[in-house]
């Protein structure tokens, strides 16, 4: 079946200069990237990403972590794969959230860590099912910036919306 999924590389991922390794990795699975970004990770949205995580004791950390604050580097690299059975598959790859419970060849086996504060540093988040995978595509990513029509969309109009461009 064709799935879409979330791929976020961390922090930690990306201090580590673990992006090409990452993105070799994730070719593995023929899947196609059908959108990406690199973004700033405001509050806001890294609380509305873990928000059924929000009773855990680690929340706070956890969004310090993905807003780069415990490793320096305030980004994150947000992709989109795209394909046949892409959510198990780039889970397979992924490995298990515990890094030390993920299979040593996996991506989070291979350099994810958990912290002395006990947060899984674990390189990349990918979406858990496909519910959750259309929750997080529509939270980190508008429409066009997507090559693909992955949910239906709408037309608005937005006359007193400012935008920035080019000068
Ligand atoms: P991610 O796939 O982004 O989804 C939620 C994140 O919370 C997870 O990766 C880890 O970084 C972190 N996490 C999940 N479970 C735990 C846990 N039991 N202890 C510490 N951190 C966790």
């Amino acid at each position: 079946m064709n799935q879409k999924t979330l791929v976020l590389i961390k922090p930690d991922g990306l201090v580590k200069s673990l992006t090409g390794n990452i993105l070799m990795r994730l070719s593995e699975s023929k899947l196609e990237i059908v959108a990406a970004k690199i973004l700033r990770v405001n509050k806001e949205l890294a609380e509305e990403h873990y928000k059924h995580m929000e009773d855990k004791p680690f929340f706070k950390e956890l969004i310090r972590y993905i807003q780069g604050e415990l490793h320096g580097r305030r980004k994150v690299m947000a992709m989109v794969y795209w394909g046949e059975d892409a959510l198990t598959k780039v889970r397979e790859l992924a490995g298990s959230t515990n890094p030390e419970e993920a299979d040593v060849t996996s991506i989070r086996g291979s350099f994810g860590r958990i912290t002395t504060k006990g947060i899984y540093e674990n390189v990349l988040h990918t979406s858990s099912d496909a519910k959750e995978a259309e929750r997080e595509i529509k939270l980190w990513f508008e429409p066009d910036e997507i090559i693909v029509d992955l949910y239906p969309t709408k037309t608005v109009s937005m006359e007193t919306q400012k935008k920035r461009v080019w000068a």
